[in-house]
């Protein structure tokens, strides 16, 4: 996300010479559509989780549609999921028929879902439940699978903060997106590690992994890659299909990201441990997930401001010195389409969401941001906040 205009932006991608060299070696390879690299990248993703079967796909809300399709959703179906995320985790609901049932989150401290308020929730219908990793910072998975285990939930994973984050559960480490059935991992340009567009589905199940793989391409028993080595000279239609390939310009630069990404984590954290450093003693502002930094991959610095009406105040003096600033996110129960799926039953009434997003605020943060820009957000929040001391 490179603009020139502002000296720090919000989120910065770093692409090098190793990244160049892959792509052109696909395109001097003359095969771009799924082949050789993208089942290696397949590999090397699961490898990486732990996880049997990494299936890549167009983009991260492919791989949440292609998640709540293969487990069966279906309209008349509910499936809970916080309203505090990305419209797309709701809408890869909506595109089988079933209905999004927003939960709220734990509160300015903690931004991911409250695990009692999906408790309350849980209905007949409810079939699902899509926990989001917020910023990177693992939900509370173990509550999730207790209530999961209790009503027959399944447990799909948007990872799309979450690559390489890790949930420390009573039973032990998991890496994000490997304790529910269904993993899903984007690879947008703002993300971790990226390939422009792309995605990936994670599962430990080999019937769920079967139907993914053959649902991202049009329902087909085979794929075009095997045709052209002669494995195979036919195919037949078992599902209802989509073109969710990804390609292997994107599988080539996957490769090299995901060879990245451990290092470009523990720099997110280090600079994550920071700002803690040098925000936690002013009075005007929350910082969300402390303590929590073991294990998240730190995609996001989200901060809560104590009052909320200084809010767009702060973000324009920020904008003045140059600083990008973000709100992650506007809830999505409040979008106008949404305001549609508000059944009588469920009044959505979600106090800590309504109140953080009149209150957060997103920090720059990159594993190339240097200490001096991270110095100078500090120093220019701090001085807004009104307690800047000549020493900072
Ligand atoms: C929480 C969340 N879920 C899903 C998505 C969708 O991913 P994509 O943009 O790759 O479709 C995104 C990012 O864009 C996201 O932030």
């Amino acid at each position: 996300m490179k603009d020139k205009n502002e000296k720090i932006p919000l989120a910065d991608i770093e692409l090098g010479e190793e990244e160049v060299a892959a792509v052109t070696a696909v395109l001097r390879s003359g095969w771009l559509s799924m082949g050789p690299r993208t089942e290696e990248f397949e590999q090397r993703f699961a490898e990486f989780l732990g996880i049997k079967h990494a299936i890549a796909v167009a983009n991260g809300t492919a791989a949440l549609h292609l998640a709540c399709e293969a487990l069966g959703l279906k309209e008349g179906d509910e499936v809970l999921c916080p309203a505090l995320t990305f419209v797309a985790t709701a809408n890869a609901i909506l595109y089988t028929g079933a209905r999004p049932v927003f939960l709220d989150i734990n509160g300015p401290h903690d931004l991911n879902l409250s695990v009692e308020d999906a408790a309350s929730k849980v209905t007949e219908r409810t079939r699902a439940i899509m926990v989001v990793h917020y910023g990177g910072y693992p939900c509370d998975l173990d509550g999730v699978r207790a209530l999961a285990a209790k009503y027959n939930l399944k447990i799909i994973e948007d990872c799309a903060h979450a690559p390489g984050a890790v949930y420390n559960s009573q039973d032990g480490p998991y890496m994000a997106g490997t304790i529910g059935e269904i993993g899903c991992f984007s690879f947008f340009a703002n993300k971790n590690m990226t390939t422009g567009e792309g995605g990936m589905v994670a599962t430990k199940d080999e019937q769920l992994a079967e139907k993914l793989r053959i649902m991202r391409s049009h329902g087909m028993t085979t794929m075009t890659w095997e045709r052209h080595k002669g494995h195979s000279f036919s195919y037949d239609v078992v599902t209802r299909g989509y073109n969710y390939r990804l390609d292997e310009m994107r599988a080539a630069l996957g490769l090299v990201q995901l060879r990245q990404l451990p290092g470009k984590n523990a720099r997110r954290r280090e600079l994550t441990g920071y700002y803690q450093e040098g925000l936690k003693d002013l009075e005007e502002l929350i910082l969300p997930f402390q303590g929590a930094l073991v294990g998240s991959s730190c995609h996001l610095f989200p901060v809560v401001l104590a009052d909320g009406g200084r809010r767009a105040s702060l973000m324009s003096a920020l904008a003045k010195q140059r600083i990008q600033t973000s709100i992650h996110y506007p809830a999505v129960h409040r979008f106008s389409f949404y305001r549609r799926f508000w059944p009588p039953e469920h009044p959505h009434q979600l106090p800590h969401t309504e109140d953080v997003v009149a209150r957060e605020i997103t920090l720059p943060l990159f594993p190339t941001m240097t200490e001096d820009q991270l110095r100078k957000v500090i120093t220019c929040v701090r001085a807004v906040s009104g307690i800047y001391s000549e020493q900072n």
